[in-house]
């Protein structure tokens, strides 16, 4: 999507794909990939995702990438933190103790600033991609995760013809055909989700998966 959108939708507080709580798949999942504290974990268009907040309790120093302003700030001010804000190159730096967000365009993100990751985490950021931008974003993705770095890809599939996105649908056959030539791919769990989001269900979507993959980066 162009940043316009994106811009629109924050403006507008139509954010509806902003969780209310941490992601289940994250707790249930992050475990596996045993990081130590101090670890230092990206978050590829971040929001104001509670789940950096889980990360930054798992005692993580957490890189986030968001294009909004909005977002960036609402993170911070939601959450009672008190933030500096710098700048580097074409982004904005929101930073507190254990969390830095960098607001501006993931596509312009130097990779220097994500050299020394351990860990990375993206739940609907590739699918906020519509298909012809998504390998765009895949290979930026790639070159911002350095070689044996881990991480979890937590996608949604459905019929795309029956909803039009974002989210877009992200089918298992998309990712090995794509991400395997940059990450070793596991999928760790799929399931329906249908039944807990009304806005599929009014639209008569006939199922909906969501499936959490391990993505580990080649060298
Ligand atoms: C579907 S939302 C997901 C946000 C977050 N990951 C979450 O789980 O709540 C996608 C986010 O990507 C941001 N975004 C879109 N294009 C971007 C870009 N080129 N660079 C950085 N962020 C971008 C949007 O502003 C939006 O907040």
């Amino acid at each position: 999507m162009e940043p316009s959108f994106w811009h629109e939708k924050w403006q507008l507080q139509q954010i509806g794909f902003h969780l209310n709580q941490v992601n289940p798949f994250l707790v249930k999942y992050w475990p596996q990939l045993g990081l130590t504290e101090n670890s230092e974990v990206f978050v590829p268009l971040c929001g104001k995702s509670l789940d950096m907040f889980y990360l930054a309790e798992q005692r993580h120093t957490v890189l986030g990438c968001e294009l909004s302003a909005i977002a960036v700030e609402d993170f911070f001010t939601d959450n009672e933190l008190a933030y500096q804000v710098t700048h580097i190159d074409d982004h904005a730096v929101f930073s507190a103790d254990q969390v830095a967000l960098y607001q501006g365009d993931i596509f312009t993100l130097p990779s220097s600033l994500t050299s020394s990751i351990s860990g990375f985490y993206d739940r609907a950021a590739l699918i906020a991609w519509p298909e012809e931008m998504r390998q765009q974003y895949v290979h930026a993705l790639a070159a911002l995760v350095p070689a044996n770095v881990s991480g979890l890809l937590i996608t949604l599939d459905y019929p795309q013809e029956t909803l039009k996105g974002p989210p877009f649908a992200v089918s298992p056959t998309w990712i090995e055909t794509y991400l395997t030539s940059y990450f070793n791919v596991e999928l760790l769990e799929c399931v329906d989700v249908l039944a807990d989001n009304p806005r599929f269900v009014n639209k008569q979507v006939p199922w909906l998966n969501e499936a959490v993959y391990k993505l580990t980066r080649k060298s």
